[in-house]
């Protein structure tokens, strides 16, 4: 099973399992979600044991209990328990038995396929958590598009290994990807770009489609975290309204990949309204508790020339260009804060003067530094290190594979040392999530190969956690497991 279970004993007893599920429920248990996880039950069991032999007379009991565990149990806590006289799956939260009945799953899929009859089941106890709060998945959907029916599939993909956190990139340079009530030439014009054979590339989710995904990843326990990334990679929105920009002249959504000198002003009293209004917006359609407003790679070249950013720079009292973007960050994160958010930044963050309340995402090099520098300021953290959790890096050396830059094994995946992270407070330690930037990613069968197997080793890392690793026993439980992914 990946992740592999904390607790796991199995009895040693056997029963024919039986496609005929009777499922007793908790009234703790909303309609809503009886008939999301009962319908996946009756899914997966009849594709699963299509065409085995089942006894016909049998009905199996399955007990789904949603209920205090009656001992202190940790965030995320399930137990399975399978008898031949019924399955048990028990939390205090309805994540907790989602996160069961991935691990039934899981454990219906390698019974299946390993025994003669392909219908016995082996009866177990398990109890099981998760190490960290935060396992997450981050799409890029700016670079290239993918429509909303894709992002679903991708919510599918990490609820199967319990991930709970998809961060979508909604914008950069390349393209706005939301519809906006309030800016509405955002979509109408940020989305599309004008590629160098003079074809139009381009697409946007509109409010109802977001409204689909953010209901599928509910039902999947999974939090949607939308990034609009500011003051840098922001070419799409000036592109749309120049009027944001230190100089104002006509843009255009770029089309081709990298780090544009233009950002938006943080002089501009005018842009500051901007932002709140739009963040207002994305903060009133996205209902989770995080909101990602990027914060990396912004060139200061144009602030320093700016009579609007030198003027808030002198009536702040900053220091200079680098403070004026954390005073951005602090003031967007307030305005947030006040909309009861919780704000999400790039380890750039932490190059001025901010407080503690941000979380940042630590991503470059190897992430230690601005991990330890997060912790020493007290904000809470999650690792997402460019060198080891870039899922757009080739996952081997080798130049006909799909992929950027350099490469990520999943050998280096499964071994990333988590101890480097860990500090003093290890409650600041959120966990980690990996990145699937799209440059090199242009559709949907590529976004698949390069999550890969790679997305098992990221799954056990922050769920797991585990204390001593052995690479060859992950590959045994891979290897039970490759028809499902
Ligand atoms: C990043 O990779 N620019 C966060
Ligand atoms: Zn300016």
């Amino acid at each position: 099973m990946i992740p592999g279970p904390k607790i796991i004993r199995l009895t040693g007893e056997s029963f024919p399992f039986c496609t005929k599920v009777h499922v007793n429920l908790t009234p703790s248990i909303t309609p809503e979600q009886a008939h999301f996880i009962g319908g996946e039950f009756t899914k997966h069991c009849e594709k699963l044991f299509e065409g085995c032999p089942v006894d016909p007379r049998d009905e199996m009991n399955i007990n789904l209990i949603l209920a205090p565990a009656g001992i202190p149990v940790p965030p995320g806590h399930y137990f399975l328990i399978i008898k031949p006289s019924d399955i048990t799956l028990a939390s205090e939260t309805y994540e907790g038995l989602l996160y069961a009945w991935q691990t039934l799953k899981q454990h219906l899929y390698n019974t299946a396929y390993f025994t003669e009859t392909g219908t016995d089941i082996e009866c177990l106890q398990i109890a099981d958590w998760p190490s960290f709060p935060w396992r997450g998945l981050h799409l890029d959907v700016s670079r290239h598009f993918f429509d909303y029916k894709f992002v679903r599939r991708y919510l599918d993909w990490m609820a199967a290994f319990k991930l709970n956190k998809f961060h979508w990139h909604l914008s950069d340079d390349q393209g706005w990807r939301i519809e906006s009530k309030r800016f509405p030439l955002l979509h109408e014009q940020g989305a599309w770009r004008t590629e160098a054979d003079g074809s139009s590339y381009g697409g946007y989710y509109t409010q109802r489609q977001i409204k689909l995904v953010l209901k599928h990843a509910e039902e999947r326990g999974i939090e949607v975290i939308p990034e609009i990334d500011v003051p840098g990679h922001a070419m799409a929105i000036l592109a749309a309204y120049p009027d944001l920009a230190c100089f104002p002249q006509e843009f255009q959504t770029l089309s081709v990949w990298g780090i544009s000198e233009d950002i938006l002003c943080a002089g501009k009293d005018s842009v500051i309204d901007f932002l709140k209004d739009l963040f207002t917006e994305v903060a009133e359609l996205f209902p989770g508790q995080y909101i990602h407003l990027g914060g990396d790679e912004a060139p200061k070249a144009r602030w320093k020339e700016c009579p609007h950013c030198q003027q808030r720079i002198a009536g702040q009292n900053l220091a200079n260009a680098g403070e004026l973007q954390s005073w951005l960050v602090q003031t967007l994160a307030q305005h947030l804060q006040g909309l009861g958010k919780t704000v999400i930044g790039w380890d750039e963050i932490l190059d001025g003067n901010i407080d503690s309340q941000p979380v940042v995402m630590a991503w470059r090099g190897d992430g230690i530094a601005a991990a330890r520098k997060a912790h020493d300021n007290g904000n809470r953290y999650i690792i997402c290190p460019n060198s080891k959790l870039y899922f757009d890096w080739k996952y081997l050396a080798d130049k006909n594979l799909p992929g950027a830059h350099g490469v990520t094994t999943l050998q280096d995946v499964y071994h990333l040392d988590l101890a480097q992270y860990r500090f003093q407070n290890k409650k600041l330690f959120l966990g980690g999530q990996a990145n699937l930037w799209t440059e090199h990613v242009p559709d949907s069968r590529t976004a698949k190969d390069l999550l890969g197997w790679r997305i098992y080793a990221l799954s056990e890392l922050f769920w797991s956690d585990p204390q001593t690793k052995d690479y060859s026993e992950f590959w045994e439980r891979i290897w039970a497991m490759r028809e499902i992914f």
